[in-house]
């Protein structure tokens, strides 16, 4: 970042007419914000031009005023674009940067602040900013969805073994599996359209505290920014001094992210696990795996673990921020710089996490053999036999005991579920030996037997898929 030379005199703060002494540079460093809050600087440019065209509309400015405020900005803005801009670190933030430099390029530019402070200003900075920055994730997240769904048209018959407890527990299609997240990931766009509902709010025109005593327009500014609801009425913060200190919307929507990281999380897990040499399901593509700089055999699933590790960073940048408000008197606080590194982080953390984990999956590769094995283990399908005995009317607490014990006189014996004997069936009691033969059908007529709305029979899942296929077109 290049620093403005013109401007590290005494005094040029703009807001430096009390003062008699100099900033000390320490303080300077420490409290300067511009080296993270910069990216802001076309929602600042934006929500600047906005004020100013309400100004010249209640009479503040001239048309004349007006033009050279706008001609100004839109300089500035194309230096920045261009990396030409010298920001300050005098100028603390990115919204002085930009003020004192347009005064230096035209004096009308000193009245661009009327009737706004830097209060309510950030905040509807950021709100700009989180406002695009959610329909971005969430653009990223449906590719998540898309490429999940890509995957269970390949491989999505595929039977393996669901788990409980990390227990082999009863069979499941992959095609189940990967429509779960997919689920999950639609109720993380839910909570973030949620959020952006309350983010599209304008605060512009709460001033520091308490609003102002010029005339200014808020629904024109709300107009101009885009902060319309579906019928085009402008929306605005109702209380002036809610609208400059609470940063609930970021509390939000960093808790939506994190929601969708710990769905990335576990996602990114499975993969891992399923890659292992242990359970041996899937492969990872080269391209998001990498290798060890000692063991010549290792193809470690890095991209999948960083996924998982990363959601961490996202987690505890919600609870900084709700640890950040908790102890604020009202109203506006400098503590509520604080909130910006969060949010940035973890929007940026985000996008990366989905947009990797999209790339990734799509390298995926089944391996058919290693998943019929897994999934031929007999005893995944003894609730199969209890609800087979219920059909003949056995109570299923007895059913369960029944199957229980064949289970334990199977693994006494040494011998898989399928190899007892029908003696020894009967020898559990229940009736076992006449329905024993289901562990012999095919699993895909087992898989069909599970009817009911949400459960993987084949027809269900394929429906499912069909929905989701026509939800994520566009
Ligand atoms: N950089 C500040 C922030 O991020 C902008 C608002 C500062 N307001 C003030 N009165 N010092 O919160």
């Amino acid at each position: 970042m290049k620093k403005n030379k013109k401007n590290q005199k005494k005094g040029e703060a703009l807001w430096g007419g009390r003062f008699l002494e100099e900033t000390s540079r320490l303080m300077r460093d420490f409290s300067q914000s511009v080296l993270f809050d910069a990216r802001l600087y076309e929602h600042d440019i934006r929500g600047s031009i906005a004020h100013a065209r309400m100004l010249k509309k209640i009479g503040v400015l001239n048309a004349k005023e007006l033009r050279a405020i706008e001609k100004g900005l839109a300089e500035i803005r194309a230096e920045i674009v261009a990396g030409d801009f010298c920001w300050s670190l005098d100028r603390e933030d990115v919204h002085m940067n930009i003020e004192a430099e347009l005064i230096l390029r035209t004096p009308h530019g000193a009245k661009l602040h009327t009737g706004r402070s830097r209060n309510d200003q950030v905040a509807t900075d950021v709100r700009l900013w989180m406002k695009e920055e959610i329909v971005a994730g969430q653009a990223l997240l449906r590719g998540v969805q898309r490429a999940l769904l890509d995957w269970a048209y390949r491989d999505g018959t595929v039977l393996l073994p669901g788990y409980t407890h990390m227990q082999r527990a009863q069979p499941v299609c992959l095609a189940h599996h990967l429509l779960a997240y997919i689920e999950m990931l639609d109720r993380d766009m839910g909570r973030l359209q949620d959020c952006f509902e309350r983010v599209n709010v304008c605060p512009l025109g709460s001033g520091a505290i308490a609003g102002s005593t010029l005339p200014l327009d808020r629904a024109f500014v709300a107009k101009e920014l885009g902060f319309i609801d579906r019928n085009g009425r402008p929306r605005i913060t109702a209380n002036s001094m809610d609208a400059v200190s609470d940063r609930d919307f970021i509390v939000e929507y960093l808790s939506a992210a994190a929601l969708v990281a710990v769905h990335l999380s576990r996602m990114a897990e499975d993969y891992i696990l399923w890659s292992s040499a242990e359970f041996n399901f899937i492969r990872i593509g080269d391209a998001f795996t990498t290798g060890s700089s000692l063991m010549p055999q290792k193809k470690n699933p890095d991209a999948a673990e960083l996924v998982r590790g990363k959601s961490g960073r996202v987690v505890g940048n919600l609870v900084g921020m709700l640890v950040l408000l908790k102890g604020l008197p009202m109203t506006y606080n400098r503590d509520l710089q604080e909130d910006k590194e969060r949010l940035f982080d973890t929007a940026d953390t985000l996008r990366g996490t989905l947009s990797v984990l999209a790339e990734m999956i799509q390298t995926i590769r089944v391996n058919r053999p290693a998943c019929a094995l897994a999934v031929s283990d007999p005893l995944l399908l003894a609730t199969d036999l209890a609800d087979a005995l219920v059909r003949r009317g056995v109570p299923f607490r007895d059913a369960h005991h029944h199957v229980g014990k064949a289970v334990a006189l199977a693994e006494q014996l040494g011998k898989p579920l399928t190899d007892l004997t029908d003696s020894e069936w009967e020898s559990v009691g229940g009736g076992l030996s006449g329905v024993s033969d289901i562990l012999n059908e095919p699993l895909e007529k087992r898989m069909d037997a599970r009817k009911m709305y949400g459960a993987p029979n084949g027809n269900a899942v394929r429906a499912a898929m069909k929905y989701w296929t026509k939800r994520l077109k566009d």
